[in-house]
């Protein structure tokens, strides 16, 4: 039985150039999301689609010697590739050039025109075209005394026309009303407090929502001089995609609200004031959460397709697979803060988490169960069961689902992996612990063996179960490599108790889950195929001799500088999850440091001299987390380790004293 609908969405994307790893980003949330409600019993509908309309589309095909829906539908064909590589399994895609898009989109239009939400006037502001996008003002920015467009720096242009208007202002009372009124609405809530304060509080202008300078668009079927203009266009999608008004709404009736419209923070705004807006005043329900989650950076940028900075995830699923892919994306930033996409964080997270944490207890714990117990699974024995060592594994175990439920239900893909990767880590815990490999020397300690092996393989099956919604691929590896063929053994019901495999499973050692990568050889093939040129090299940072040499000067500092320039400084403390030497240097030290909720991040610190790596895992350290991420010998450092040298002429960690939280911000 259902326990309900569950309906989510990702921004429809403009096809003018093919879809990045950033829109990869989105559409893999939804898509884990999606799997994971339908995993835990939910009847879900997922909708993704492209937003085929505007002037940079049109100057695109012109560009490129097609007409603009030529150019679209290339565009589309291989978007719905990529989507199909990444494992993608929509519902339904939504094409803003489609007939049943446009037929709705003209009567909604309509229907604000004749109730006097939309008016016709004259329309003047500074307009940016590769963005398509008009800026008050104050919104501009500026670079070399020019006003630029505060989204990609180009220069604006001073632009007049005719123009319909939707009357925003008449329901900014009410939206700031709403907003406060369902605290739920808009996540994180931090955005929530950027709508009310930024856009509402200061009043709400009036929405240009026609065109006559654009021709690629809707027609406005009372006014056809005029095109529907970008937003009432987009964000109709998420109720025209359902049927609304037509006569076969039943997708609408039954899934309309929606329960998350995800996109990137940029269009939050759109998303949670527009959008709204429409809806009431078509007399419909609000979508129960927008989610704005953060950017993937490359470097200090977004990557984006107007800036031409983009990764592109073909080559890297390509050679280490969708699921790792998909992996990394969900597990690499908390969801809502912005990351740097590097292709060594890639490769580094894959080869600890897949490879080694997860790969390594697959592998193991089917070898020993081939070794000795001959490839079939043992029965569970009371006679083999210790209290003291099995209980907090197995009720840790029991109690994952919840955990991974609880973090999901908040969007928190990140923290849901963390929840599932603790009982993975615990596992090779418990191998050291247990040490099967002496209890098989002893034949009276066969039924505390068959125990331990069981335990291992039952913690396993909890894992493929729980990872399938974020890497579909892997579970069937893992069932086929336990010998699980019983479906009713790979569902979220047959977690409700711990214990359930049953004896005489055959298991079958497969070949290496994940296998081991040559981060160093990778990282120069990678960095041919995807890396854009230019930003790379930007970032190519001054030899580690040079920059060592450079901080044990006594630095010139100014006799006395602004408060707001020390407040830019960004400070946190941090704590040591690992460290170890970095192979190529005799100075740095690699630190993956954890900041609580905000994540986690690696730094490299020239301190090998002064510290045993070992020594320092589980110290509390400072850092600063926003400074430009640079590379240091061959590797990418998101930060600075705070240090000061002793008398003795050592470099000394700086820490804080008792009773601060990773992630704390000092100043
Ligand atoms: O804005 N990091 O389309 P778009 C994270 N058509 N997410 C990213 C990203 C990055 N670097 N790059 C893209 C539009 N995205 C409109 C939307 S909706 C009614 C209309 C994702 O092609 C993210 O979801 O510019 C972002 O909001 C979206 O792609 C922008 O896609
Ligand atoms: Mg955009």
């Amino acid at each position: 039985m259902s326990k309900g609908t569950f309906y989510i969405t990702t921004p429809i994307y403009y096809p003018s150039g093919n879809m990045t790893i950033g829109h990869t980003y989105t559409t893999v949330a939804a898509d884990t999301m999606t799997r994971f409600k339908k995993l835990t019993g939910y009847e879900t509908y997922f909708l993704t689609g492209t937003d085929e309309h505007g002037q940079k589309i049109e100057k695109k095909a012109a560009e490129t010697g097609v007409t603009p829906i030529q150019y679209v539908d290339r565009i589309v064909a291989e978007t719905k590739d990529l989507w199909k590589l990444m494992n993608i399994g929509y519902d339904d895609f939504i094409r803003t050039t489609e007939d049943r898009h446009v037929k709705i989109v003209q009567k909604i239009f309509r229907q604000f025109y004749e109730q006097g939400d939309i008016y016709k006037a004259e329309y003047e502001g500074m307009y940016c075209t590769p963005c398509e996008s008009f800026w008050t003002p104050t919104q501009l920015a500026e670079k070399d005394g020019v006003k630029v467009c505060p989204d990609c720096g180009r220069p604006c242009q001073p632009m007049k026309e005719e123009s319909y208007f939707f009357r925003m202002s008449k329901y900014q009372d009410w939206m700031i009303d709403y907003i406060e009124q369902h605290p739920d609405f808009i996540q994180p809530a931090s955005r929530a407090n950027e709508m009310i304060n930024n856009f509402l509080k200061p009043g709400l202008q009036d929405l240009c929502v026609s065109r006559t300078s654009v021709k690629w668009g809707v027609p406005v079927d009372f006014d056809p001089a005029h095109t529907v203009y970008v937003w009432i266009d987009a964000l109709s999608n998420y109720i025209t995609a359902l049927g609304y008004g037509t006569d076969h709404d039943e997708l609408y009736r039954k899934f309309w609200p929606a329960d998350v419209h995800l996109v990137g923070k940029e269009i939050v705004r759109f998303h949670t004031i527009y959008w709204p807006i429409m809806l009431h005043a078509l007399g419909l329900p609000l979508p129960r959460q927008v989610f704005g989650h953060g950017w993937l950076l490359f470097g200090a940028d977004r990557m984006s397709k107007s800036k031409g900075n983009v990764v592109y995830p073909g080559p890297i699923v390509a050679r280490y697979g969708v699921d790792a892919l998909r992996y990394y994306l969900m597990r690499e930033m908390p969801f809502g803060a912005d990351g740097n996409y590097t292709n060594e964080s890639f490769l580094t997270r894959t080869n600890a988490d897949l490879a080694n944490d997860l790969g390594n207890l697959v592998s193991r714990t089917v070898a020993m169960i081939e070794k000795y117990f001959g490839g079939v699974l043992p029965a569970w024995d009371e006679a083999g069961y210790v209290a003291e060592e099995d209980d907090a594994l197995r009720e840790h175990c029991a109690a994952l689902p919840g955990l991974v439920e609880a973090q999901m239900d908040k969007l928190q893909f990140s923290q849901a992996l963390t929840e599932i990767w603790k009982v993975i880590g615990e596992c090779n815990k418990y191998i050291d612990l247990t040490q099967p490999w002496v209890l098989g020397k002893d034949p009276e300690k066969q039924a505390r063996l068959a125990n331990v092996l069981l335990n291992l393989a039952e913690c396993v099956r909890f894992a493929a179960v729980l990872i399938g919604p974020f890497m579909p691929n892997t579970p069937d590896r893992i069932y086929a490599q336990l010998g699980v063929t019983d479906d009713s053994l790979k569902t979220w019901d047959s977690l409700s108790s711990f214990g359930r495999l049953p004896a005489g499973l055959t298991v079958r050692k497969g070949e290496a889950l994940f296998p081991r990568i040559d981060v160093k050889k990778e990282l120069e093939i990678l960095a041919a195929d995807t890396a854009p040129a230019a930003p790379e090299k930007k970032a190519e940072a001054p030899k580690e001799k040079k920059d060592n040499a450079k901080k044990h000067e006594e630095p010139e500092f100014p006799e006395v500088i602004a408060f707001d320039d020390f407040a830019k400084c960004k400070m946190q403390v941090a704590r040591v999850l690992t460290c170890e030497k970095v192979e190529k240097s005799t100075k740095l030290l690699r630190f993956r440091l954890s900041f609580g909720a905000d994540g986690e991040r690696t730094i490299l610190s020239g301190i090998a001299k002064y510290y045993d790596p070992a020594a320092l895992v589980g110290k509390q350290v400072v850092a600063v987390t926003n400074l430009a991420p640079r590379k240091i010998a061959g590797e990418e450092s998101q930060g600075m380790i705070l240090s000061a040298l002793d008398n003795a002429g050592n470099l000394r960690l700086m820490s804080v004293m008792e009773g601060v939280e990773d992630g704390a911000i000092i100043g």
